[in-house]
């Protein structure tokens, strides 16, 4: 092995540029050459390629989003889009690819890993919805941003004596809206494993309220079946039955910008190096995770194709805590 590539797929998280820095400078801590892809598996098919140098990678530690870009390609993923992918890596000498990326991604490294050419993944999604690392890189950070919109609404809803309902990322998986709802104290959580229903969140609000609560914050994460700005409309409408003055914010992509936190660049780092040095050591189709400290390797396949589960518990917790 003498060249490798390296690619971010998918949504962007932060900590990506954290994981190509120390992709690009472990490889080179292993005699390889590194090239980057740009915007991901659209990029690798047309062969677009840009040699990643130590200094390359410097000063991106703490900046979100990705250096490399990220885009989705509906041509890679066709069979002739994978085996065209293929042929440009090997037109360029290049022997191995590293791709950072969550679900989607990691189901188009287990075609190319099918297809014979040497992959390795690193888990990375503010869902956290990969199976195979618990958390992948990006979650620190939007549980955070999302934590902090909670925190700010709380503070202006108890001055208006308002209930904020607050739509929150995370695809059909009710990480961010889970973990962001049990640190910042929200009144109702409402996630697609555990929905609350619309008259049960009036009928929550309402109890609040006759409790003497100043404010209300409800979670209701994107996946849900219902959509919260309907609701939060519905509930205006109903405002002096349910107790509270409604608002609705929609936080979508402001919690997948910015910085990362300190946890997601040591994960990206950790991760990028394990995914190097497995290559190096002849690993092939495997995903790169962690589960606390330690790092472990899934199968391709069984990464893209299992489904991740939340933790129960911390549904019931929410439960509990939420009245
Ligand atoms: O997977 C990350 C994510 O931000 C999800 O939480 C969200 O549903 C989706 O991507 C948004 O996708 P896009 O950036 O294409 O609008």
């Amino acid at each position: 092995m003498r060249a490798i590539a390296v690619l971010t797929s998918g949504g962007d998280a932060p900590g990506m540029n954290a994981a190509i820095r120390a992709v690009t400078r472990r490889a080179i801590d292993h005699g390889l050459v590194v090239h980057g892809v740009r915007r991901g598996y659209d990029g690798l098919v047309r062969g677009d390629f840009q040699r990643l140098e130590a200094r390359d990678v410097g000063g991106i530690l703490h900046r979100g989003g990705t250096i490399l870009g990220s885009a989705r390609s509906l041509e890679f993923k066709t069979r002739e889009g994978q085996q065209r992918a293929i042929a440009s890596l090997e037109a360029e000498g290049i022997s191995a690819l590293v791709v950072i990326g969550g679900n989607g991604s990691q189901a188009g490294a287990s075609a190319l890993a099918r297809l014979g050419f040497p992959v390795v993944g690193v888990a990375s999604t503010i869902d956290n919805d990969l199976f195979g690392s618990d958390p992948s890189i990006g979650a620190d950070t939007a549980v955070n941003v999302t934590l902090e919109a909670l925190d700010r609404l709380r503070t202006t809803g108890a001055s208006h004596h308002r209930a904020h309902i607050v739509e929150t990322m995370g695809r059909d998986f009710g990480y961010l809206g889970l973990m962001a709802g049990i640190a910042g104290g929200a009144e109702v959580i409402s996630i697609p494993e555990a929905e609350v229903s619309p008259d049960e969140i009036a009928a929550r609000l309402r109890d609040a309220s006759a409790r003497g609560k100043t404010h209300s914050i409800v979670v209701v994460a994107e996946g849900c079946t219902y959509d919260a700005a309907a609701v939060a409309r519905h509930f205006e409408e109903r405002e002096a039955e349910i107790g509270f003055l409604v608002r609705l914010t929609i936080l979508g992509h402001v919690v997948r910008g910015g910085t990362p936190t300190a946890y997601d660049r040591l994960l990206a780092t950790r991760l990028g190096v394990a995914a190097v040095d497995a290559l190096s050591v002849g690993e092939r189709g495997v995903l790169c995770g962690a589960f606390g400290q330690q790092i472990r390797k899934t199968p391709l396949g069984e990464a893209a194709e299992t489904k991740k589960e939340l933790d129960l518990e911390m549904i019931r917790l929410a439960q509990v805590l939420a009245r």
